[in-house]
């Protein structure tokens, strides 16, 4: 049965956070064995910010994949207000690095490093536009006087329009987009080919009322925040338009069900564990899944220069349960995003 069976060519995920240690032991399978190849988060404890820190990072990660599995991980820097420009072009130059990551200091989980005005890099910024380095951006504002479900589109205005005119050449990825204000912004530069969007399993399924829910619910928490219906309604029309700029980036963010289920929980939702079942369910609802291949395999490669993955995965319409908690360590557990409940398709492997 044609409907049932979904063949495409393999996946990527372009952005993700694998940890390290035995959250990187316990969270990698999941995202080898969907994904031909990932672009790697660098907010480490401390940050990945030069290349031998990169380099030690992808031995630990190549280290931990399971035998046999085929997975490549593309490395990112971590920018600080000290960023070198020439040691951050050379570490591109050398094949480490896929691209730089743009945390504004303290918007997020380990961003404390981060930059605390995009001015202070400028020169980091004309040197990656000069050699085609990526710049992958956390799009939100951190003044606390702004609301938490504005930042992103306070960031838009503020920070990320006024960047895109000082640097007409850049090539700028925004990160995990959640409103539909992030989405006509990048419709309306996409004549020029230099930005992306990547857009999460979760933001395309939940919106922020799911998060109070009959109570809180701290496993959906994640930043940038899911923000009202009609956004999600602007997701998931871009996420299935089949246009060149949208592509799949999971953020998948494991933290242990300690850190989520606390006083001051951690940001982040663990999707990795059926990534491509959960953008199935949204695509599928969208009556789209002849667009899954565009976003999930072809947009990516194409905005990062890459050849698209050679290898078939499947996808089959049959019911599958999303695991339980995952243990990390003695003690340690992670609960994936809609743990325990039934999906409509399965994972069948690569083909
Ligand atoms: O929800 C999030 N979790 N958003 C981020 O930007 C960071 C991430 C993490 O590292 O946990
Ligand atoms: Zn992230």
């Amino acid at each position: 049965m044609p409907n049932d069976r979904l063949v495409i060519r393999r996946p990527d995920d372009w952005h993700v956070h694998l940890r390290d240690g035995a959250m990187l032991k316990a969270v990698l399978p999941f995202t080898a064995r969907q994904f031909g190849r990932a672009i790697v988060m660098p907010n480490l404890k401390p940050p990945v910010t030069h290349a031998a820190d990169a380099v030690a990072y992808r031995d630990r990660i190549l280290a931990a994949l399971p035998d046999g599995v085929a997975f490549t991980p593309l490395m990112t820097a971590y920018l600080t207000d000290g960023t070198d420009a020439d040691d951050l072009a050379r570490g591109f130059e050398d094949g480490v690095f896929a691209a730089a990551k743009l945390y504004p200091a303290n918007a997020t989980t380990n961003s404390a490093h981060g930059v605390t005005d995009v001015a202070r890099i400028a020169p980091v910024l004309e040197r990656m536009a000069e050699i085609g380095m990526p710049l992958l951006i956390h799009g939100e504002v951190t003044d606390p006087s702004v609301d938490i479900f504005d930042r992103e589109a306070v960031f838009i205005d503020r920070i990320l329009a006024p960047l895109l005119d000082r640097h007409p050449s850049l090539r700028v990825v925004l990160e995990h987009v959640t409103t539909s204000d992030a989405v006509q912004f990048v419709r309306a530069h996409a004549g020029s080919g230099r930005i992306g969007a990547t857009i999460t399993a979760h933001h395309l399924l939940i919106n922020r009322s799911h998060i109070f829910q009959g109570g809180i619910r701290p496993h959906l928490y994640c930043l940038p925040i899911a923000k009202r219906e009609t956004h999600r309604v602007a997701l998931v029309e871009a996420a299935t338009s089949g246009e060149g700029p949208f592509f799949l980036g999971t953020d998948t963010a494991p933290h242990t069900v300690t850190a989520k289920e606390a006083a001051c929980g951690c940001a982040g939702c663990f999707t990795a564990a059926n990534a491509l079942e959960l953008y199935a369910e949204a695509f599928d609802e969208a009556g789209a899944l002849d667009r899954l291949e565009a976003f999930a395999s072809l947009n990516g490669p194409r905005f990062y220069g890459m050849p698209a993955n050679e290898e078939r995965v499947a996808l089959e319409r049959r019911p599958s349960v999303t695991p339980d908690v995952l243990l990390v360590s003695e003690g340690d557990a992670v609960l994936p995003f809609r743990s325990g409940e039934t999906l409509r398709w399965s994972f069948a492997g690569v083909v």
